[in-house]
């Protein structure tokens, strides 16, 4: 396991890279827009500071990362030698199941076909390509280079050798992997999704602003971020993707995605990604709270 192909380059995309480069594999890493790849270069080389100036890595080691990194915009000139290729392109089914086809028909036979989905069942995507027991989940958190959990997922046919190659993988990163079955949301976005959406309920209902309901989660449950903050950071595109995943999955309404959340990715506020969400995160503004949508 040497080289590691990384697809998408967005939020999590680039801080697989990165953490894949850090541990000295050698990644490509691609996506289809090449202001995106500039962007993630850049927050790499950021965070990439970031950790030299709390001491715990030397210029060296920042400039071996960043020549570990390679970007690409075309799939197919990035796969020829791939050992294991991360996906984590946009959250959504029609998207993934074309390119997991596409990296099918691309990479070497052994080569390992992973997904960063939150959501979508790693079986579906298996079923478009013709090696299933070499396809898995490999769930990072974000931030990738500071958040410890892997979630590993199976599918319903990947095999135990892929299984045990990315658990130990996981760990070379120093990560912590856990394993987990294939059902809509697995375990981490299964529990956390719910929590997100309700913070939005009581919003939607009035029940308390922003700050306050962050405040309570953050002060009352010792969350170290509240929850509309959070969903924030996630993407609130990406939270409605994954409601929409495990409202079709169970059936339950419990699942269905607050209107609010709905409108707000209709209006194009998906969070820091964008500039504004629950917060304002414009440079002028940094994460000051976004009352104006929310006056009943
Ligand atoms: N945001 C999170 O906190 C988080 C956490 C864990 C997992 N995920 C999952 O990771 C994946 C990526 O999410 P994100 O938040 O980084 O999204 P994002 O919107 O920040 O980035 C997605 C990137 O994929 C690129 N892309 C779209 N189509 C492509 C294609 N055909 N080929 C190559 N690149 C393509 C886009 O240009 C974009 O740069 C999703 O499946 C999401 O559910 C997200």
């Amino acid at each position: 396991m040497k080289n590691i192909v990384v697809i998408g380059a967005g939020t999590m995309g680039n801080g697989i890279a990165h953490t894949f480069a850090q541990s000295g594999f050698a990644v490509n890493l691609v996506d289809v827009k090449p202001e995106n790849l500039d962007r993630a270069l850049k927050t790499i080389t950021t965070n990439l500071d970031r950790i030299i100036s709390k001491g715990n890595l030397t210029e060296e080691q920042k400039n071996q990362t960043l020549g570990n990194i390679k970007t690409f915009t075309d799939l197919k000139d990035a796969v020829p030698n791939a050992n294991l290729i991360v996906e984590a392109a946009t959250e959504n089914l029609e998207l993934k199941l074309k390119i997991f086809a596409q990296m099918d028909e691309l990479s070497p036979e052994n080569c390992i076909l992973a997904t960063n989905t939150s959501s979508i069942s790693i079986t579906k995507i298996a079923s478009v390509t013709k090696r299933p027991e070499k396809v898995i989940g490999m769930h990072f958190m974000n931030p990738v280079p500071i958040m410890k959990l892997v979630e590993i997922i199976k599918g319903y046919s990947t095999s135990k050798e892929t299984f045990d190659v990315i658990y130990e993988l996981s760990k070379k990163l120093d990560k912590v992997p856990v394993e987990v079955n294939d059902y809509p949301g697995f375990v981490a976005n299964r529990i956390l999704m719910p929590m997100i959406n309700e913070s939005i309920e009581t919003l939607y209902n009035g029940v308390a602003g922003v700050e306050e309901i962050d405040t309570v989660m953050k002060l009352g449950m010792a969350h170290p971020m509240g929850p509309l903050q959070l969903a924030d950071f996630i993407g609130l595109d990406v939270c409605l993707a994954i409601l929409n995943v495990m409202y079709d999955g169970f059936k339950n309404p419990k699942y269905a995605p607050n209107p609010l959340l709905v409108n707000m990715v209709m209006a194009g506020k998906k969070g820091v990604k964008s500039g504004e969400g629950f917060y304002d995160y414009s440079e002028s503004k940094k994460a000051e709270k976004v009352s104006k949508m929310f006056l009943k």
